[in-house]
């Protein structure tokens, strides 16, 4: 989602006269979009801010000034530290905040202090969002419908850092979606904390959920593939299941994070669902679209996990399969209940756990990829591979694919029949079939 947000932030700044720069040593205005999600990205933020510190020195010194602005889930939960720790930043403002950013451009040309800028307003972004965007190269675009969380998981910070839950109204959703596939885009993914939570409201006065908005951007909106993340499994609606069995569009990979396979870690996770939940959920998605391919986020360390709850999670792998996962460190973050909790997990066992985990996952992961050596799959080119003359694309289970081909087919979908497995990607040839034209 920051990356959405810092494509909107350039919008917002564009009517200014702003225009990307190659680098920071360049730019007039630099922006830092953060994360607060777990203690090591809110710290690369610090070290960050203190090489941009060096940047905007070295141009004060040639003369030209530099707005320096901390955005995103940092500025939001930490907005005074970052000011006290980092005076030279001139703006603060939260994930909820930045269609005011010209606003607080110039009142920081004006003011003495910095701006900061972390209420949640009344007012809804989006309304207030140039309403033409730059559409992405590649023919892949990330569109946010939904943001925010009200499922306060034990160690989570989201439902603090961006607010409630709330749903872009369809009407909007849509109009964004016609305006990226007129650019050209062809494959759409929809964003949102807790995405399949989506209830906006329809423009036939009733609230429509996810499954109803995917199938009207399949059928009317006309876009070719369609994914959504992260999903939360306690609302996996039938329609949603529903909508994998009927719409082709509907790309087969869904990341499902269950965080834990262990009950008693679920519960003291406020997750809602057990790990047996979990897995009859998955059954029936994998009865709806039986090539459909899973991906996880897991957390290894939570409060109170013992070795036993640990096995849990282990087994719950197991059962599942992933095609690919995140996992993490607990990591304590501050005002969140589980940082309050008892039972901290020494670092030690927290690293050997998910040096375990990771270990079983990767060969999960190698051993989807594998399975779809020979197969032919319709691959979206997004841009160049690393070698000359080389096309990097996606599979539909979201693999990276890499073949020999002419860049006039990046933005496209192609046929290829898929060949090699490497570490974190396929090799494979276009199709005889596939139109070069
Ligand atoms: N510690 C470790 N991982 C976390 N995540 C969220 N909060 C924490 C935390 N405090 C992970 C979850 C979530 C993903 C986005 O980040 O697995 O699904
Ligand atoms: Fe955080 Fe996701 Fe839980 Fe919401 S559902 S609190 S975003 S982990």
């Amino acid at each position: 989602m920051n990356v959405y947000d810092s494509e909107r932030m350039s919008d917002v700044l564009r009517p200014l006269g702003y225009r990307a720069v190659g680098t920071p040593d360049d730019a007039d205005m630099i922006i830092l979009n953060t994360c607060h999600i777990r203690d090591r990205a809110a710290e690369k933020v610090f070290s960050e801010l203190g090489r941009l510190r060096k940047v905007k020195e070295a141009r004060a010194e040639r003369g030209e000034g530099t707005v320096l602005a901390v955005a995103g889930c940092v500025a939001q939960a930490e907005g005074r530290e970052i000011l006290s720790r980092a005076p030279y930043v001139d703006i603060v403002l939260g994930p909820q905040t930045y269609h005011r950013l010209p606003e607080m451009v110039a009142r920081a040309a004006r003011a003495a202090g910095a701006v900061i800028e972390t209420d949640f307003p009344v007012e809804q972004k989006f309304d207030f969002l140039p309403a033409d965007r730059a559409a992405p190269a590649g023919g892949a675009a990330f569109l946010t419908i939904q943001e925010g969380c009200d499922k306060f998981c034990s160690f989570c910070v989201v439902p603090y850092t961006r607010g409630a839950e709330s749903s872009r109204p369809a009407q909007a959703v849509i109009a964004e979606a016609r305006q990226l596939a007129a650019a050209g885009v062809r494959e759409i993914t929809l964003l949102g904390q807790n995405v399949n939570a989506y209830h906006g409201d329809g423009p036939d006065g009733r609230t429509w959920g996810l499954a109803r908005l995917a199938r009207v951007l399949a059928d009317d909106v006309g876009i070719a593939r369609i994914r959504y993340t992260t999903s939360h499994p306690r609302d996996m609606e039938d329609d949603l299941i529903a909508a994998h069995r009927d719409l082709p569009q509907l790309m087969p990979f869904l990341h499902l994070p269950v965080q834990s396979g262990s009950d008693r870690v679920l519960a003291a996770m406020n997750r809602g669902h057990t790990a047996d939940e979990y897995r009859a959920l998955v059954g029936r998605l994998r009865d709806a679209r039986p090539d459909l391919a899973l991906s996880s986020d897991f957390i290894v360390g939570h409060p109170s996990e013992t070795d036993a709850d640990f096995a849990d999670t282990m087994r719950l792998i197991d059962d599942i399969g992933f095609a690919q996962a995140y996992s993490f460190k607990y990591s304590s973050r501050p005002g969140t209940p589980a940082a309050g909790a008892g039972g901290h997990v020494p670092e030690d066992v927290k690293d050997a756990r998910l040096q375990e985990l990771q270990a079983v996952l990767r060969v999960q992961q190698d051993t989807f990829n594998d399975a779809t050596i020979g197969l032919t799959a319709p691959v979206l080119f997004t841009g160049r591979g690393r070698k000359p003359g080389q096309l990097s694309g996606k599979s539909p289970w979201l693999q990276a694919v890499n073949v020999d081909g002419p860049d006039s087919l990046i933005g496209r979908i192609a046929n290829v029949d898929i060949r090699h497995r490497y570490t974190n990607s396929l090799g494979g040839v276009l199709t005889e079939e596939t139109d070069r034209a």
